[in-house]
């Protein structure tokens, strides 16, 4: 009778011992996910907010981190809460496989800036990628078509800022992407500067032969039009701001091709009545519902660049420069006279490649 009773208790002991491992097991699975998304988020690697189809619901609450400190935006539209926070997909696989040559770099400009805002560029990070970047501008120019070794196209398009004739550019340069057969089109305008190295190495994160539409946004939410053609219909989509750079990949560009090709970027930028950086935003994200990837490295004039720290310049992929009045909104950074170097991209340059012979040594 003892007997029986020790092996009646050994056995209730094997079976709570097993009960408590399976439940270990299961709640061990369970937090997996939550540690994998804290860990992603500190991860401060450069590339866009990294974030798991499975586990986005942990993100909802979070506004994009490129929208703080941006209170002057543009206030003509209708600006709301946001209804949903852009989602940026798993991206932790690196295709080493893109270099330098796999980029087609556009740089936006006019006739009335060439002398003033093409100098600066030329010297300095067109170097680095002389054969990848083209000028579109509003004017035949014989002096800058020599200097960029006939990389200036002059769009025919009107040299007024208005919403037409930057539409107009942006249609002219997603033409010639679109006819050069490289994986990538990045956009930037003349008063920025771009860190070659490091937007090749962003790049090779992404695999041009998927639907990336990468860049940064300027405002706090989705900008929500109402739609005079959709039946009233209110549409928000997020935009990345044109003045910070973007880049498209050859994927979704080939999917824009029926839409937006062939000039048709104008017609639907005429349509909505708004810019070209909005419209390329309403095309990939409204009409083809692609998700634009915030990539916080992007910098526009928008931002106050003295905020940008000089150590951190190296991972940046692009800066830019503004004037309000009197004063500069330029970066904060040693090195050449202002007088010498008033958008400070010389010192910038410098400080990135010392190399340069115009650099001190
Ligand atoms: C990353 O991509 C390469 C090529 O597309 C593929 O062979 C590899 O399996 C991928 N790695 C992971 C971890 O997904
Ligand atoms: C602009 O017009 C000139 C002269 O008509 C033409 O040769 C050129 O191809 C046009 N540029 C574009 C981008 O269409
Ligand atoms: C669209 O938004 C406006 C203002 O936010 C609102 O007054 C209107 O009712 C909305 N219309 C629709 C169809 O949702
Ligand atoms: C300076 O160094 C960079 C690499 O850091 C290189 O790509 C570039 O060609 C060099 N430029 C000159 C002018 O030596």
């Amino acid at each position: 009778m003892r007997c029986y009773a020790r092996n009646f208790f050994r056995w209730i002991v094997a079976a709570v011992l097993i009960l408590c491992y399976t439940l270990l097991i299961l709640l061990w699975q369970v937090d997996v996910p939550r540690n994998q998304v804290s860990q992603w988020s500190q991860s401060k690697d450069g590339v866009a907010s990294v974030v798991n189809a499975k586990t986005r619901e942990f993100f909802q609450e979070r506004s994009p981190r490129s929208l703080q400190n941006l209170e002057h935006e543009n206030q003509n539209f209708i600006l709301r809460i946001p209804a949903q926070v852009t989602t940026a997909k798993d991206n932790l696989n690196t295709t080493l496989s893109t270099n330098l040559n796999d980029l087609f770099i556009s740089v936006k400009t006019t006739k009335n800036f060439h002398q003033s805002r093409l100098n600066v560029i030329l010297q300095t990070w067109f170097v680095l990628a002389r054969e990848q970047t083209y000028f579109f501008t509003d004017a035949d120019d014989a002096v800058y078509s020599s200097r960029t070794r006939g990389h200036f196209i002059n769009t025919n398009c009107s040299s007024s800022h208005n919403r037409k004739a930057l539409c107009c550019k942006m249609s002219v340069e997603f033409d010639a992407f679109l006819d050069s057969s490289k994986k990538w089109f990045c956009h930037f305008d003349d008063d920025n500067y771009v860190n070659v190295p490091r937007l090749v190495k962003l790049l090779q994160t992404y695999n041009p032969q998927e639907d990336w539409y990468l860049g940064k946004p300027s405002i706090r939410s989705p900008l929500e039009i109402i739609s005079r053609y959709d039946k009233q219909k209110n549409i928000s989509f997020w935009f990345a701001t044109g003045g910070a750079g973007f880049c498209i990949s050859r994927a979704l560009a080939l999917k824009m091709l029926p839409i937006a090709s062939g000039g048709k970027f104008i017609s639907i930028g005429e349509k909505i009545r708004l810019p070209d950086d909005v419209t390329m935003g309403y095309i990939i994200e409204h009409i083809l519902q692609k998700k634009l990837t915030v990539v916080d490295l992007f910098h526009s004039h928008f931002e106050p660049m003295k905020f940008l720290k000089q150590e951190s310049f190296v991972d940046q992929i692009s800066f830019s420069y503004s004037r309000f009045g009197h004063e500069m909104n330029v970066l904060k950074i040693d090195g050449f006279d202002e007088k010498v170097d008033p958008t400070r991209f010389l010192s910038l340059h410098c400080h990135l490649f010392p190399n340069f012979s115009f650099c001190p040594s």
